[in-house]
């Protein structure tokens, strides 16, 4: 753990000017600084950085932070990741940005200790006359010397005994070899789990071996794997082969590829490309998901060409959306080979080709329901026109929505209004138009939010700029109902009390340790606030009592609309009749229906 006085004096310690000259060309322009922004594609210099604030801010595509988030951004690493860059830009010293140590109990220390002997020893017995048997299968499968140290591959003595003694020689316990999964009991013997096969050990982020997963290397109808039981360290649903070296890889490439097995990681491999995973031939899970999160590239999914995999992918996109992880999908079209198939069977250049088939999962999802549909039937048309648009309902980018719509009416025949029907958008238009009309309010909704943002955005600029705003804020009566306002208040006003100053480029920091879904968008109001290129003027207690005097006012309003957009609030049954009635007659007359 880093502490937070540490943090603060990295950050007031680093010149940001010169921390991100460290990493593109800063120019010097008057009293301020400027530079080709990284963050969108720039073709003049639109980032500005401030010395006297410690931000910087792109007029442009409107990024900005402080010193930290540059590097975090710029390096896509974690904001701890991005304090310890910062701090050794700086040359800045200090025990705790050290290596973590990893703090364990001590059930899971000794279950750690037999698991990573074991690794060592199995890989051991590989190289010598015991596990030639186990060399060979790796050589008829291609994976040579750099492989099998590359990911630790092993062999398990076949008397299942030997190597339970060497363990135990090394002071192992029985009780530790039976908590890590690798002994089993065979009539009062205690044999290895993994005898006689080829090891592939599993890691963590830690690089700490949590268990095996081990291959018959004779064709016979044992289990192809027998992997290890679930322990203190492993749950298989929460492994990813080949994560350890993937969180590395992922950075260098900017893409992760996940497969369904080993011999597909190592396939990949062989074509150059070591940033994959696999899922270990079960299904992807949401934790899965947060891992791929964590390395924050573009994963590229390459589950087997037969229909369990492509199944697979089907599966996984909801997930991968959810987390918000942007994805690629490898198009298999008619294919329902593995890559190590395909490798073996056309060679790497056709293998690299087709890793690089990328779709996305959009036309993913549309060529998996045509190959499986007959649209040439009514009934092919109506179910392949209802997976689409269920899957469309969760599609928030609407040109995309567009253009699928008229692919799909294309196909079918059936028109793109009676899909957007389908979709229920024309429904749900219908319905503003209830609340529109009701005749109660007579500004158009969207004018009289614009001015409730406007005035809640002067707060929070005068908030974020002058300590006295924060204080006159807080000693009133004042609050927010938009909730990313009220968010950044209570924010400003906790950051205030705790530290007893406002200092923007401390705030921000504040602001990337909250946990809060809306952290970037709450970075992206304060960045707003702050303008690089003059100096403020002095505080005016006037014009801030002017704008909480609009705030309450712009607050009653919406208060009541509030109680307006959900008519039947508080109302008896018979209440709520009448008020249906009266709404039906009023419809009817805008409609142009006469009342009896
Ligand atoms: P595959 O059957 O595709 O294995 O299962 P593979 O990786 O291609 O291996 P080869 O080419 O047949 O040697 C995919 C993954 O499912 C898991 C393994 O992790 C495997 O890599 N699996 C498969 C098991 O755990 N147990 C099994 O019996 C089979
Ligand atoms: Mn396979």
């Amino acid at each position: 753990m880093v502490s937070e006085n540490i943090i603060e004096e990295i950050r007031q310690r680093a010149d940001i000017v010169d921390v991100i000259s460290t990493y593109i060309n800063v120019i010097k322009k008057g009293n301020s600084f400027v530079a080709v922004c990284p963050f969108h594609n720039d073709k003049n210099p639109s980032l500005q950085i401030s010395r006297s604030k410690q931000i910087y801010k792109c007029f442009s595509c409107g990024a900005g932070g402080n010193v930290f988030t540059f590097v975090q951004d710029f390096e896509k690493i974690s904001f701890i990741e991005a304090v310890r860059k910062v701090a050794s830009i700086i040359g800045f010293e200090h025990s705790e940005l050290n290596e973590p140590v990893r703090k364990v109990n001590d059930e899971t220390k000794d279950v750690l200790f037999a698991l990573n002997n074991a690794c060592e020893l199995y890989s051991y017995v590989l190289n010598t006359q015991e596990g030639i048997q186990a060399s060979e299968y790796l050589k008829k499968r291609n994976i040579e010397e750099d492989m099998i140290e590359y990911f630790s591959l092993g062999y398990c003595p076949s008397d299942g005994e030997s190597s339970i003694k060497l363990l135990r020689g090394k002071n192992i316990s029985i009780e530790a070899l039976d908590k890590a999964g690798i002994i089993q009991r065979n009539n009062n013997v205690f044999v290895d789990r993994f005898k006689g096969r080829l090891i592939f050990p599993l890691f963590n982020e830690y690089k700490e071996c949590i268990g095996f997963s081990a291959r018959r290397i004779v064709d016979n109808d044992e289990a192809k794997y027998v992997n290890s039981i679930n322990s203190v360290v492993f749950n298989k649903s929460k492994v990813l082969y080949n994560y350890q070296n993937a969180l590395k890889e992922a950075k260098k490439e900017g893409y992760v590829y996940i497969t369904e097995g080993f011999m597909d990681v190592f396939s990949l491999y062989k074509v150059g490309i070591k940033s994959s995973v696999a899922i270990m031939g079960t299904a992807f899970t949401e934790y899965h998901a947060k891992m791929i999160k964590k390395l924050n590239v573009e994963a590229r999914l390459c589950l087997d060409g037969d229909d369990p995999g492509q199944h697979g992918i089907l599966n996984m996109i909801p997930l991968l959306q959810k987390e918000g992880i942007k994805f690629k999908v490898v198009n298999y079209k008619d294919c329902t080979l593995d890559p190590d198939e395909i490798l073996q069977k056309y060679g790497p250049d056709v293998l690299r080709k087709f890793l690089n088939r990328l779709i996305s999962h959009d036309e993913f999802i549309f060529q998996y329901h045509l190959k499986r549909n007959d649209v040439s039937t009514s009934e092919g048309k109506r179910v392949f026109s209802n997976l689409i648009i269920d899957h469309l309902k969760n599609e928030n980018d609407f040109v995309n929505r567009e253009i699928m719509l008229k692919r799909l009416s294309d196909i079918t025949s059936i028109s793109v209004d009676s899909y957007l029907r389908m979709l229920g958008s024309i429904s749900h238009d219908n319905q503003e138009e209830v609340y529109q009309s009701s005749d109660i309010h007579d500004d158009t909704s969207t004018n009289s939010a614009n001015r409730y943002q406007r005035v809640q955005d002067k707060i929070i600029k005068l908030m974020l700029n002058y300590e006295s705003a924060i204080e006159d804020f807080n000693n009133g009566n004042n609050y927010f109902n938009d909730k990313l306002y009220d968010d950044l208040a209570n924010y400003i006003v906790d950051y205030y009390s705790i530290n007893k100053n406002m200092k923007i480029s401390d705030f921000i920091t504040y602001l990337s340790k909250i946990d809060n879904d809306n952290s970037k968008l709450l970075l992206k109001k304060v960045i707003e606030s702050q303008d690089l290129n003059e100096t403020d003027p002095n505080y005016s207690k006037e014009l801030m009592n002017e704008f909480l005097k609009e705030l309450a006012k712009e607050n009653d309003k919406s208060n009541i609309k509030k109680k307006i957009s959900d008519p039947f609030n508080g109302l008896t049954n018979e209440e709520k009749a009448l008020e249906l009635q009266k709404y039906l007659e009023r419809r009817g007359k805008k409609n142009g229906i006469k009342e009896k």
